[in-house]
């Protein structure tokens, strides 16, 4: 049988050709701000999650000195055993009881967390309460599951904090019996929202009541400014705190924030222990691990890199300082003071329609926000900005957007 290349199927049959499930993924709401502002190079990009320093240099020596000494090959399906080791010991100083080593599974990013928890947890079908507005990775991450995502909005009074109303999520959790995860970002990006300690044992509850799922995703847990200070503050409240090792909890975080290692892509989960196995296989079959001299470089930020994470977290807390003395005295702006993570989320008096503000506010100012509508539910009508970078910088943005607005 001879075909010629017109009997070929043409690209658009090969795009029909995969599952619609994935062709039909929504590209995320962010990147699509920033492709509006592609030809632009006079634009301050306060988009995305991240600030501008580069990782400090004795994290990048602890990586290329384990290159140079040959941990170059396959390795430890669930993290090399010292990485493992140091993070039991950082994370049970962090929380109220310990940690154990073999609830901790080393993965290359955040977002390969989340995906893999999301695999390993539902079955085509199956549902994920999302609390929302979230990060819009999350429900691409439940969509690719084949998972049905019900989002569980919360909520805010104009000019007040947003808050969860729990009783509401169980509410909903029991009107929908495929419903086997909730999925909780505390603090939360976008909204800055810090879930309080007692609804976190409330939450915990009801899970062991009701045998359902939570996935908890804690990466910006020691980013926490005291509400009237301003100043850091301790560690969000943690489901780690109070749960014990056989709850139904998965606790998804990363080195991405706290120590500038966004583009290192590498992460962790602390999971039941009798998760193990079947995560070293969805590791295998996935990544096959984590490149070993990273998970180095990774171990080095965790041993030697609190006094730059200090550093990072009190740099953050001037720019959060910034945003709340420029953006909250505007009679136009609605804006909800942070109480975690580095987002400012605002509203604008009249106007309703996110990516199109968005838009205008690039044309018009310069700098690049990311709009609500992309974290879902709740989301419409605000616009984050990321305070992470340089205060002089975030200051600078802020002057722009403070003349327009
Ligand atoms: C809420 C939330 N979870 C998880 C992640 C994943 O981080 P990473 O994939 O860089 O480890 C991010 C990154 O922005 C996030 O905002």
């Amino acid at each position: 049988l001879v075909t010629t290349s017109t009997d070929r199927p043409g690209p658009d049959a090969a795009l029909a050709a995969i599952r619609p499930g994935i062709r039909d993924l929504p590209k995320s709401g962010i990147l699509e701000i920033v492709d509006y502002a592609r030809d632009r190079d006079d634009v301050m990009p306060l988009w995305f999650g991240e600030g501008d320093l580069p990782t400090p240099r004795f994290i990048c020596d602890g990586a290329t000195r384990a290159m140079s000494e040959g941990h170059t090959f396959y390795t430890w399906q669930r993290g090399i055993p010292p990485l493992r080791d140091a993070l039991a010991d950082y994370l049970s100083n962090l929380h109220a009881q310990p940690v154990e080593v073999d609830r901790i599974t080393v993965t290359t990013s955040g977002m390969a967390a989340i995906m893999m928890t999301l695999t390993a947890l539902l079955d085509p079908g199956a549902g994920i309460a999302v609390v929302s507005p979230v990060w819009p990775n999350i429900y691409a991450a439940a969509d690719i599951a084949g998972a049905k995502i019900t989002p569980v909005p919360a909520s805010r009074e104009p000019g007040g904090v947003w808050t969860l109303d729990v009783d509401t999520l169980f509410a909903t959790c029991d009107a929908d019996s495929s419903i086997r995860a909730i999925f909780i970002n505390s603090p939360c990006n976008p909204t800055g929202w810090v879930c309080p300690a007692a609804e976190i044992e409330r939450i915990l509850e009801y899970s062991r009541r009701r045998g359902i799922w939570i996935i908890a995703d804690e990466v910006y847990a020691r980013l926490t400014f005291d509400l009237q200070t301003g100043e850091p503050a301790a560690t969000a409240p943690s489901f780690l705190d109070i749960a014990t090792s056989d709850d139904l909890l998965i606790v998804i975080n990363t080195f991405s924030k706290n120590w500038c290692m966004t583009g290192w892509r590498i992460g962790w989960m602390v999971t039941p222990p009798s998760l193990g196995p079947t995560l070293e296989k969805l590791v295998q079959f996935s990544t096959s691990g984590t490149a070993p001299f990273l998970q180095y470089g990774a171990l080095t930020a965790l041993t030697e890199g609190e006094h730059f994470f200090q550093e990072m977290l009190a740099r953050c807390a001037k720019a959060r300082r910034a945003v709340i003395e420029t953006l909250g005295p505007l009679a136009a702006v609605d804006l909800s003071v942070p109480a975690g993570a580095f987002y400012g989320f605002f509203r604008v008096e009249g106007e309703l329609d996110s990516m199109s503000l968005a838009k205008r506010l690039i044309d018009e100012t310069g700098v690049g926000l990311a709009p609500g509508v992309a974290f879902g539910p709740g989301g419409e009508g605000y616009l984050r900005l990321c305070f992470a970078g340089s205060p002089d910088y975030v200051a600078m943005a802020l002057e722009r957007l403070a003349k327009r607005l």
